[in-house]
């Protein structure tokens, strides 16, 4: 057996011969491995980019990766000793590499076994000097430098093909905490990765919990648009909820009732102007379980209201600054021109003999004599500004808001119900109570026009075949139902993976879907920590497939309304930006990363990347990364399939992954077309135009 410093100076390979801070260079011994190196104690493929090396220093080891190697012709061999002047010396091939440094690597010995044990740290604590040895690491100083022991490493994501196929292991609570982005072309083995990911995930857990009466209370919940999942988890029945449009158990619903008011305008694509607040009133009105036509005296109690709770905004706001300033007279010259319209608009329904018409009338006159007394025409003469009203001028509207509220028959307070709340409403009046809203407060017929194209768009969205089973079904969940369908009951008793298969949904909505699902997961998460969870969370993460379509990076387009796209990106950069507090992680993967919102990829803090060929791709990842591993992303281009370099939070150096392989059955579904097998009648296909054409002109309900 070799002592220890024999068996050093075996795996000795070469010599420092010049040192910069990215970038060291080595001539290698002429006995140094060719192909394979054996003296590591399992056979090692070197030297190979992107392999190993060490160079001992006073603090341990750095640990350094291979980026570059050649050969360099030189006059006469190295050799040790005086020159032999007999010999004729011939060109001699030099060996050569440059290596980056990467990290440090320690020893301690366990006092009580006597073992050794490795560790490694990230950054170098002492750059090595010329002349230096440079050595070959063994198997346990790979493990050790790949994190293949580390207690908190419990999920197997790979093996490291570089290094004696040491298994690489990521810390789930470093890999899912902080968010993860898969990113690689087409065809680079994403989905297979996500789909080994949670599988992993589970089997660890089950492992740990070692007892088969329990199950893990793991959360995931996959957002899957092409509908590839569900088949990679078939053998695990009661792990895996699908979801999908028209399924007889687990149908996918996402009741219109559910979006918050900016998704209705979004959807609905309502114009500021006079759609959006009569949207939101009619938001507002069906959640609170309002009649669609009440009586005239609650419609005025109610502005009345309102308007009084504005004034009463303006006289406590101390500074003035809501609307002494440009945009804020702007606001409060506009808010009481509005008072005069309502007014108006009211006066012409109530009879003149009702003595609660002259106290209208007063208020309304007060409100067009306010507007008129700060209108000033501006200097090109073409418009109108305003100038600043004093406090005194909004308290000499209070006693005539009492006094008409006080004239009408008595309105018992009303509980405000936020538009945005998740209460249950039929989705199918909406149309009507909006149109009911705008014959009541209006007589423009320009108006009644308008908004007729609002309804008209909610309409044939709710007629839509495909869609009104999604949005409008038949059958209601009711709100707690949903979730725990969603996210899984406690201790998920009802499975660990929710998938959410959403190739069905029409395509036309499955953003505005996607942003609505991602903001309640958010919103449910966040509400957990706050009110039930007593500040701790509940671990959950959501997977998002083809991520680039979803979270764009976006671009500064000016328009009145909110896109879907919009809202779904926002969606994503919230839970990418606050997803940690609450517990929700993020995992997405993308085929074009240069494509994906920047604010959502600056906060994933775990990169997993398959093959990139694209430029621009290449050239964004590589900013994300430091400079001493930049070498290392070279190899993105020629990564074979299955391959990855997992960098970031979840590693302490970045590495090289060959991930686990998943059997033919465990993959989700993503098989190419087969031309060849068509064209030669191999495989039938038959095609039945008909059936398509009458199925896509019937999508909208007769
Ligand atoms: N871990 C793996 N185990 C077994 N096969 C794999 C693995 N990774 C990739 N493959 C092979 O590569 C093929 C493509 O992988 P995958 O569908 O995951 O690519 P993708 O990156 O998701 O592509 P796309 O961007 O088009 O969705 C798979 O069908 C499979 O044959
Ligand atoms: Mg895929």
């Amino acid at each position: 057996m070799a002592t220890p410093i024999e068996r050093l100076s075996s795996l000795v390979v070469g010599s420092v011969e010049s040192v910069a801070p990215g970038k060291v260079e080595v001539l290698l011994d002429l006995d140094a491995p060719q192909s394979t190196a054996f003296n590591t104690g399992t056979p090692v493929a070197f030297p190979r980019i992107n392999g190993y090396v060490l160079i001992p220093n006073e603090a341990g080891a750095t640990v350094a990766y291979i980026s570059w190697m050649g050969i360099e012709r030189s006059p006469y061999p190295k050799r040790s000793g005086l020159k032999d002047f007999g010999l004729i010396d011939l060109p001699f091939p030099l060996r050569k590499m440059s290596v980056s440094p990467i990290g440090t690597l320690t020893s301690r010995q366990d006092r009580v076994s006597g073992e050794i044990r490795y560790e490694l740290s990230r950054g170098v604590v002492a750059f090595p000097s010329v002349g230096d040895q440079v050595l070959l690491p063994t198997r346990e100083q790979v493990e050790a430098i790949v994190g293949a022991k580390d207690a908190n490493k419990r999920i197997r994501i790979g093996s490291s093909p570089m290094s004696s196929s040491a298994a690489i292991m990521v810390d789930p609570d470093k890999l899912f905490g902080r968010h993860l982005a898969i990113l690689g072309n087409t065809g680079s083995g994403k989905s297979c990765t996500v789909a080994g990911l949670i599988r992993e995930s589970i089997k660890a857990a089950d492992n740990a919990i070692n007892d088969a009466t329990k199950s893990p209370n793991m959360r995931f919940i996959v957002l899957d648009p092409n509908g590839e999942y569900a088949r990679a988890f078939r053998d695990m029945p009661g792990r895996v909820r699908v979801f999908k449009p028209g399924d007889e158990k687990n149908p996918f619903v996402l009741p219109a009732w559910m979006w918050n008011s900016h998704e209705w305008a979004a959807v609905s694509q309502a114009q500021p102007g006079a759609q959006r607040p009569l949207l939101l009133q009619a938001l507002r009105n069906l959640r609170a379980g309002r009649a669609l036509r009440e009586p005239l005296h609650i419609g005025i109690v109610r502005q009345i209201r309102l308007y009084r709770s504005r004034t009463l905004a303006y006289i406590a706001d101390g500074t003035g600054a809501s609307y002494i300033d440009f945009v804020g007279l702007l606001n409060c010259c506009q808010v009481f021109s509005n008072l005069n319209e309502v007014m108006r608009d009211f006066l012409g329904r109530v009879s003149e003999n009702d003595p609660v018409h002259a106290l209208m009338e007063l208020l309304r006159g007060a409100a067009e004599e306010f507007v008129g007394r700060h209108k000033v025409l501006n200097a090109r003469g073409n418009g109108f500004n305003y100038n600043a009203p004093n406090v005194a001028e909004f308290n000499t509207f209070l006693p005539l808001f009492d006094s008409v509220e006080q004239a009408l028959p008595a309105v018992a307070p009303e509980e405000e119900i936020s538009e945005d709340a998740p209460i249950p409403f039929d989705v199918r009046q909406l149309a009507d109570h909006v149109d009911a809203l705008s014959a009541d407060s209006s007589s423009n017929p320009n108006v009644a026009n308008f908004i007729a194209t609002l309804t008209l768009r909610i309409r044939s969205m709710l007629a839509n075949r495909r869609l009104s089973p999604v949005i409008a079904p038949a059958v209601q969940p009711s709100f707690e139902d949903w979730l725990a369908g969603l996210f899984g009951d406690t201790r998920s008793t009802n499975g660990q993976v929710a998938i959410v298969d959403l190739s069905l949904v029409p395509s036309e909505v499955t953003h505005i879907v996607i942003a609505v699902l991602a903001r309640l997961v958010f919103e449910a998460s966040q509400r957990y920590v706050n009110h039930h969870g007593q500040g701790k969370a509940l671990p959950t993460v959501l997977v998002l497939e083809e991520a680039h379509t979803f979270v764009r990076r976006r671009r500064d387009e000016e328009s009145n309304t909110i896109s879907a796209s919009q809202l779904c990106s926002e969606a994503f950069e919230r839970i990418a930006r606050e997803g940690r507090k609450f517990g929700l992680g993020l995992v997405l993967s993308s085929q074009r990363p240069s494509e994906l919102s920047t604010t959502v990829l600056a906060q994933c803090n775990t990169f997993l990347l398959h093959r990139i060929v694209n430029d621009a791709d290449q050239e964004l990842i590589a900013h994300l990364v430091p400079d001493n591993v930049a070498g290392l992303l070279r190899e993105l281009p020629s990564l074979p399939s299955r391959e990855a370099i997992l960098l970031g939070w979840a590693t302490l150096i970045p590495v090289l992954v060959e991930v686990n392989e998943l059997a033919e059955e465990h993959r989700p579904r993503s098989a190419d077309p087969d031309f060849w097998d068509v064209w030669t009648l191999e495989k039938e296909r038959s095609v039945d135009w008909d059936a398509i054409a009458k199925e896509w002109a019937g999508d909208v309900q007769p």
